[in-house]
């Protein structure tokens, strides 16, 4: 709690003040970044107590600054368990939103399509998740102040959030599939037997990110929404070698949807 303090004073001391809306951009998905009017960008790395993002597709920035006149923080980069931060690490900056005063987390992510209906390059909204990470950001003492022992999941991602973007989506003439994302370890992508695991558990798509902050922020009673930009089509039948330049311009093609996406989102909040 004090490191949380130290990293929310330096952040109103750098201008960062009352930010309305949390973005988290995952990988190849910086897009939406454009669309800011920056006020200020401040590199992880000259964060007190914020982890350093080691992976290269990631540029490890908080952006203060508006969307539509929205005051919004950014997260260009986030931070993976399979970089080895532990969950508590990962899940810090989305403490440190709430503190400032974020009341809507937006949150995006790379992920493989599970459902062969859904193709390369579509965007798949969550409606639900399947946590196989083997650990989680609210293990040991319950912080009181921020929610209870025992959180609620009835409702991980924001009916509320959803149903907007579904509007949305319709009215832009976008393809929004929805489905259920189930999380992994990392860093290896999966075999087939396991893709075919994911499948019978019920997922629809598979990623290694998202849900550590999806908790947190229900901890805080903090809605959020996700969305999921599939970048390669997991069919153990026909499973063919993905290398990351793949996933990544798979994403690239898919972002300029995501992007229109929450920024009309945010014109609605
Ligand atoms: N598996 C796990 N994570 C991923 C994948 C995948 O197939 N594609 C993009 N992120």
């Amino acid at each position: 709690m004090k490191q949380l303090q130290e990293t929310v004073n330096y952040l109103k001391n750098e201008g960062v003040n009352d930010p309305a809306i949390g973005i988290v951009l995952g990988t190849g998905l910086g897009g939406l970044v454009s669309e800011i009017e920056i006020i200020k960008s401040i590199d992880y790395d000259k964060i007190p107590n914020f982890p350093v993002s080691t992976v290269e597709s990631h540029h490890g920035k908080l952006i203060y600054g508006t969307i539509r006149g929205k005051k919004v923080l950014v997260m260009q980069g986030r931070f993976h368990y399979y970089e080895g931060y532990n969950m508590k690490e990962i899940t810090f900056p989305i403490r440190v939103m709430k503190l400032l005063g974020v009341q809507n987390l937006l949150i995006s992510n790379a992920a493989g399509a599970i459902n062969l209906a859904y193709k390369k390059s579509s965007l798949m909204m969550l409606t639900d998740h399947i946590n196989l990470y083997p650990d989680n950001p609210l293990i040991g003492k319950n912080w009181d102040d921020f929610g209870p022992r025992f959180p609620d999941m009835s409702e991980p991602y924001s009916l509320k959030l959803n149903n907007l973007l579904r509007d949305i989506s319709v009215k832009q003439n976008i393809q929004l599939h929805e489905g259920v994302y189930v999380p992994v370890m990392g860093p290896n992508l999966e075999t087939k037997a396991e893709y075919k695991m994911i499948r019978l558990l019920g997922g629809d798509a598979v990623g290694m990110s998202t849900v550590p902050e999806v908790i947190v922020a229900r901890h805080m009673n903090l809605p959020c929404c996700a969305i999921s930009v599939l970048t390669d089509e997991c069919d153990p039948e026909h499973l063919e070698p993905v290398a990351i330049e793949d996933i990544l311009a798979a994403a690239a093609i898919a972002e300029p949807q995501l992007t229109t996406l929450y920024t009309e989102l945010i014109a609605r909040l």
